[in-house]
């Protein structure tokens, strides 16, 4: 089987043949597989919106191809399709809430792809379960909602599209912590569950690479790292370079191991590392060289 997503050699550039022209991706290859829990990280203006915005074909290559589930995006007649297996979630997508009840934004997406009151209903007690939102009352206004649940609003209208594919773009700004927490752990029961191919977008490491099986890393619209979490960590200095704030933990793991510590600084469990300091230790043996541990 094809691969999800590929993308080969894309450039892509805004304001074409104009004085503002400005090449936001530059030769971008990708495989995305069913099933991946993928983290999109850069600094801003590094390309990220830009790239996802080709997965559903809001915005098309100046060269190269991208190919949807076998469908090469720049050459169908049929974006309807394309725009249904991927669910896309803009940044803020509250702003976008317009119905007048919670119902009705839910349903929203649905009615356009003409299915079923029945259908849409029973999509609906579905996806507000699996969000959490299931104790919302349907046929309130959404707008006296809190934040954080009108974004649940606008992710569970997406969700009930029932995509192969669901891509956020930076979900998680503005929540509080618990906020991020939550929100976080039902995408990821969604990937691990219901086997959604799911790729975040966001500008910080931290929490995202804690469930992503794989990280992409863009800096000025190409792809300088893709790897597993822990591959794209061995290498703290690249993204410390390019502004990206890491872990604290791989960031303590690794002031240890600058200041000579022969210990891995890639790990983003905090038990994994409490042993890995604890070994370190112990093979320090009676030297008394605990006095040069550092208290970073
Ligand atoms: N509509 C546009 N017209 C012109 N230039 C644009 C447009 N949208 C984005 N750009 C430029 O393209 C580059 C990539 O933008 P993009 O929005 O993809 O970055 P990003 O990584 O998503 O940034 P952020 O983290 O701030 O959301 C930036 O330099 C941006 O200024
Ligand atoms: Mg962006």
């Amino acid at each position: 089987m094809s691969s999800l997503i590929e993308m080969n050699d894309v450039w892509y550039q805004y304001n074409p043949d104009s004085p503002l022209a400005y090449w936001a991706l530059m030769g971008v290859n990708l495989r995305i597989e069913r099933g991946e829990f993928i983290s999109i990280i850069g600094p801003t203006g590094s390309g990220k919106s830009t790239l996802i915005q080709h997965f559903n074909g809001l915005l098309k290559p100046a060269k190269g191809e991208v190919i949807v589930d076998g469908v090469d995006i720049s050459r169908t007649s049929d974006l309807k399709s394309i725009r249904k297996k991927v669910g896309m979630v803009f940044q803020y997508p509250e702003t976008q809430i317009f119905s007048e009840t919670i119902y009705d934004e839910l349903a929203f997406g649905l009615r356009n792809y003409g299915y079923s009151e029945d259908e849409i209903e029973e999509r609906i007690e579905s996806v507000t379960k699996k969000l959490g939102i299931d104790y919302l009352p349907l046929d309130k206004s959404p707008f006296l909602l809190s934040g954080g649940e009108m974004r649940r609003i606008a992710i569970a209208s997406i969700l009930a599209m029932e995509p192969e594919v669901f891509v956020l773009d930076e979900p998680l700004a503005n929540l509080d912590p618990q906020g991020r927490r939550e929100l976080l752990r039902e995408i990821d029961s969604l990937n691990k569950k219901e086997s959604l191919t799911v790729i975040i977008v966001s500008h910080d490491l931290s929490e995202v690479s804690r469930y992503a099986n794989r990280i992409i890393v863009l800096s000025e619209g190409k792809i300088i790292m893709d790897g597993p979490p822990k591959e794209i960590f061995k290498d703290v200095e690249k993204l410390i370079d390019i502004s990206l704030g890491v872990p604290q933990l791989v960031e303590l793991l690794y002031n240890l191991y600058k200041r000579g510590a022969d210990i891995p600084y890639n790990i983003l469990d905090m038990e994994e590392a409490a042993k890995v300091i604890v070994k370190w230790r112990k093979s320090l043996g009676n030297r008394d060289k605990l006095r040069t541990i550092p208290t970073a």
